[in-house]
Protein backbone atom coordinates (compact mmCIF):
# COMPACT_ATOMS: atom_id res chain seq x y z
CA UNK A 1 0.00 0.00 0.00
CA UNK A 2 1.23 3.56 -0.75
CA UNK A 3 1.93 6.42 1.36
CA UNK A 4 0.87 8.98 -0.46
CA UNK A 5 -1.90 9.60 -3.21
CA UNK A 6 -1.06 12.70 -5.41
CA UNK A 7 -3.75 13.65 -7.42
CA UNK A 8 -3.69 15.90 -10.37
CA UNK A 9 -7.03 18.07 -11.65
CA UNK A 10 -8.02 16.76 -14.53
CA UNK A 11 -10.83 19.43 -14.65
CA UNK A 12 -11.40 21.94 -17.33
CA UNK A 13 -9.61 24.72 -16.02
CA UNK A 14 -6.54 23.05 -14.99
CA UNK A 15 -6.62 20.81 -18.58
CA UNK A 16 -6.75 24.13 -21.09
CA UNK A 17 -3.16 24.75 -18.66
CA UNK A 18 -1.74 21.74 -19.30
CA UNK A 19 -2.86 19.21 -16.09
CA UNK A 20 -2.74 16.38 -18.14
CA UNK A 21 0.22 16.54 -20.01
CA UNK A 22 1.66 16.96 -16.21
CA UNK A 23 -0.02 14.33 -14.94
CA UNK A 24 1.84 11.98 -17.43
CA UNK A 25 5.18 13.52 -16.58
CA UNK A 26 4.43 12.99 -13.13
CA UNK A 27 3.67 9.62 -13.03
CA UNK A 28 6.55 8.93 -15.42
CA UNK A 29 9.01 10.45 -13.57
CA UNK A 30 7.19 8.87 -10.36
CA UNK A 31 7.78 5.21 -12.05
CA UNK A 32 11.34 5.97 -13.00
CA UNK A 33 11.71 6.00 -8.82
CA UNK A 34 9.16 3.93 -7.49
CA UNK A 35 7.89 1.54 -10.42
CA UNK A 36 5.66 -0.24 -8.07
CA UNK A 37 3.83 2.41 -6.07
CA UNK A 38 5.25 1.78 -3.11
CA UNK A 39 5.29 5.04 -1.44
CA UNK A 40 2.81 7.12 -3.82
CA UNK A 41 0.27 6.43 -6.33
CA UNK A 42 -0.61 9.52 -8.43
CA UNK A 43 -4.30 9.88 -10.03
CA UNK A 44 -6.35 11.96 -11.81
CA UNK A 45 -9.02 14.48 -9.82
CA UNK A 46 -12.11 15.70 -11.47
CA UNK A 47 -11.82 19.33 -10.06
CA UNK A 48 -10.85 20.74 -6.56
CA UNK A 49 -12.57 23.48 -7.00
CA UNK A 50 -9.55 26.33 -7.00
CA UNK A 51 -9.84 26.55 -10.61
CA UNK A 52 -8.52 29.56 -11.30
CA UNK A 53 -5.12 28.98 -9.65
CA UNK A 54 -4.50 25.88 -11.77
CA UNK A 55 -2.92 23.43 -12.12
CA UNK A 56 -3.98 21.88 -8.53
CA UNK A 57 -2.19 19.00 -7.13
CA UNK A 58 -2.59 17.08 -3.45
CA UNK A 59 -0.92 14.93 -1.68
CA UNK A 60 -2.59 12.79 0.71
CA UNK A 61 -3.05 12.30 3.91
CA UNK A 62 -0.02 15.14 3.98
CA UNK A 63 -2.93 18.06 3.32
CA UNK A 64 -0.55 19.66 1.12
CA UNK A 65 -2.55 21.46 -1.83
CA UNK A 66 -0.45 22.78 -4.69
CA UNK A 67 -1.34 25.39 -6.79
CA UNK A 68 0.16 26.95 -10.16
CA UNK A 69 1.83 24.05 -10.54
CA UNK A 70 4.34 24.19 -13.66
CA UNK A 71 6.30 21.21 -15.35
CA UNK A 72 9.76 22.95 -13.65
CA UNK A 73 8.16 21.89 -10.08
CA UNK A 74 7.94 18.48 -10.69
CA UNK A 75 11.66 17.70 -9.33
CA UNK A 76 10.88 18.57 -6.06
CA UNK A 77 7.52 17.75 -6.23
CA UNK A 78 8.84 14.14 -6.68
CA UNK A 79 11.53 14.70 -3.72
CA UNK A 80 8.38 15.92 -1.34
CA UNK A 81 5.99 12.61 -1.81
CA UNK A 82 9.25 10.17 -2.68
CA UNK A 83 12.01 11.37 -0.53
CA UNK A 84 9.95 12.97 2.37
CA UNK A 85 11.18 16.43 0.87
CA UNK A 86 9.76 18.93 2.86
CA UNK A 87 6.77 20.43 0.91
CA UNK A 88 7.12 23.46 -1.70
CA UNK A 89 5.87 26.66 0.14
CA UNK A 90 5.86 28.46 -3.08
CA UNK A 91 2.89 26.52 -4.33
CA UNK A 92 1.01 26.30 -0.96
CA UNK A 93 -1.98 28.05 0.50
CA UNK A 94 -3.00 29.89 -2.52
CA UNK A 95 -6.41 28.61 -3.01
CA UNK A 96 -8.98 29.50 -0.33
CA UNK A 97 -8.63 27.43 3.10
CA UNK A 98 -12.88 26.65 2.50
CA UNK A 99 -11.78 25.00 -0.57
CA UNK A 100 -8.90 23.41 1.16
CA UNK A 101 -10.88 22.16 3.78
CA UNK A 102 -13.48 20.55 1.20
CA UNK A 103 -11.40 18.76 0.05
CA UNK A 104 -9.57 17.27 3.02
CA UNK A 105 -12.77 16.20 4.31
CA UNK A 106 -13.57 14.43 0.75
CA UNK A 107 -10.36 12.45 0.74
CA UNK A 108 -10.03 11.82 4.53
CA UNK A 109 -13.68 9.55 3.64
CA UNK A 110 -13.26 6.57 3.14
CA UNK A 111 -16.58 6.63 0.76
S1 LIG B 1 -10.36 22.68 -13.02
FE1 LIG B 1 -8.70 22.25 -11.66
S2 LIG B 1 -9.47 22.91 -9.76
FE2 LIG B 1 -11.17 23.07 -11.08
Amino acid sequence: MSDRLVYVCDGGDCSEKGSVELFEKLRNRLAEVDPGEEKARVRKYPCFGGCEHGINLTVWPDRVFYSKVKEDDLDEIVDHVEKNAPPLERLCGIVKKDVEDIIWEMLDSPY
